[in-house]
């Protein structure tokens, strides 16, 4: 097999790196190690910027995203009692749109399999070569047999635990910070609490209200790293929710029973470069943000979105973009792990910074809901900050 650009892993970032390559008449192949089917089950957050729908409508697959997506305009934060809302469109005269990130990887997974375009699912041994000459190669086994891709590009965006930035560990320089708390979030067939999102600050811990569409919610709770979701029963988590949250939302809550219930845990990594010859990582192989905030999917697609440009202006006889990328990624990047772990520090209970650290993020939400600059703050950070040319 020959290829342009061998794309490893069809997350969002493969699969929306391979729309824009398509659409800028530029060849490639995804490689994936799971089957459509697992890669539609995972179920991960839902809040894209203007910037990632911008993205996809640039790669052509927003239609069913401006259909079904929800527009907001604000947020609600809860703390001390009481609700306050930041309302982003008369802050920044920006939105963000509920859409789940599974609808945009159907959508994306739909777009490739209507333009003929080739990805192969359930490879196995997948490994990178050659990224260091001109002449790059993916081996990996289908059914038993050895196969191998010759491209003039790797693009690895297989994820955290993929195998491209294992294949470069060495060269590579690691910032990390794992929090003591993780996610159990649950999914269900309930209306949402309300038509915005709510995140709350409780002395039992972070709780948010969040939802997929009119009739879909989704909500999590904070919990110890080593709590498993196996021991929550459905009620156990309603009556935790109910306990973290205004009573106005407690009393609005419409409960029912749990599609999905899993914990994720909380991390803010970065992998420097980002960049290794003719290999690129890309999204979640290169950096994981806590998902305060909804960073995680956005960053990814800001990726991929300076990725294609500069393999296009390749191909177009310019190295400017390949040469800059990881600087450019990772300018953005820094500045939405930033953003991610400030939103995390003030939301959640930290138990070893005791009540001094509860004070101070009571002083610092009272700030926040009452100084326009600080409300700015926030809402700029969340409705996402403007691509660079
Ligand atoms: N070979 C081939 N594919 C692989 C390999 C491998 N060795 N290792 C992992 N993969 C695949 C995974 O099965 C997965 O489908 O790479 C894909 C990576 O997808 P994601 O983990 O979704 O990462 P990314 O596309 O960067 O999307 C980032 O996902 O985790 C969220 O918060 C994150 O929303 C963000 C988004
Ligand atoms: C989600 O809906 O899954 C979600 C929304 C906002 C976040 C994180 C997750 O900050």
């Amino acid at each position: 097999m020959r290829t342009q650009v061998a794309i490893v892993g069809a997350g969002p970032a493969g699969l929306l790196l391979g729309a824009l390559l398509h659409r800028a008449g530029v060849d490639a192949v995804i490689v994936e190690q799971r089957s459509p089917d697992y890669v539609l089950g995972r179920i991960r957050a839902g809040v894209l910027e203007q910037t990632t729908v911008d993205l996809l409508d640039q790669a052509g697959v927003a239609q069913r995203l401006h259909a079904e997506g929800l527009l907001h305009g604000g947020i609600e934060l809860s703390f001390a009692g009481s609700l306050h809302r930041i309302d982003f469109k008369a802050l920044t005269g920006k939105q963000v749109t509920v859409y789940g990130q599974t609808e945009v990887t159907r959508d994306l997974m739909q777009a490739r399999a209507d333009h003929g375009l080739k990805t192969v699912y359930e490879a196995e041994h997948v490994s990178v070569h050659d990224f260091d000459g001109a002449k790059p190669q993916v081996r990996f086994q289908l059914g038993g047999r050895n196969e191998v891709i010759e491209c003039d590009f790797i693009a690895g965006c297989d994820g955290f635990h993929g195998v491209c930035r294992a294949s470069v560990a060495s060269a590579i320089e690691v910032f990390e910070r794992v929090y003591p708390f993780g996610w159990l979030g649950l999914l269900s067939e309930t209306p949402p609490v309300s038509h915005e999102l709510v995140y709350s600050n409780h002395p039992r811990g972070f709780s948010l209200c969040s939802m997929r569409s009119p009739t879909r919610s989704r909500y999590y709770l904070q919990v110890p790293s080593d709590d498993k979701a196996e021991r929550w029963s459905d009620d156990a988590f309603w009556d935790e929710l109910r306990r973290r949250v205004h009573p106005s939302v407690a009393e609005s809550l419409v409960t029912g029973p749990s599609l999905e219930k899993s914990i994720a845990p909380l991390r803010s990594f970065v992998a420097e470069p980002m960049r290794f010859g003719r290999l690129f990582l890309a999204g979640d192989a290169a950096h994981i943000v806590p998902p305060t905030g909804a960073k995680g999917l956005n960053l990814a697609a800001s990726d991929v979105g300076y990725l294609a440009r500069a393999l296009a202006e390749h191909y177009a006889g310019s190295d400017e973009g390949i040469d800059g990328y990881s600087e450019r990624c990772l300018r953005r990047i820094w500045r939405a792990e930033r953003f991610s772990w400030w939103f995390t520090s003030l939301m959640h209970d930290f138990p070893e910074t005791g009540a001094f650290g509860h004070k101070m993020q009571m002083a610092e939400l009272g700030y926040l809901v009452t100084s326009q600059a600080a409300s700015t703050a926030l809402a700029e950070n969340y409705v996402g900050l403007p691509l660079e040319a």
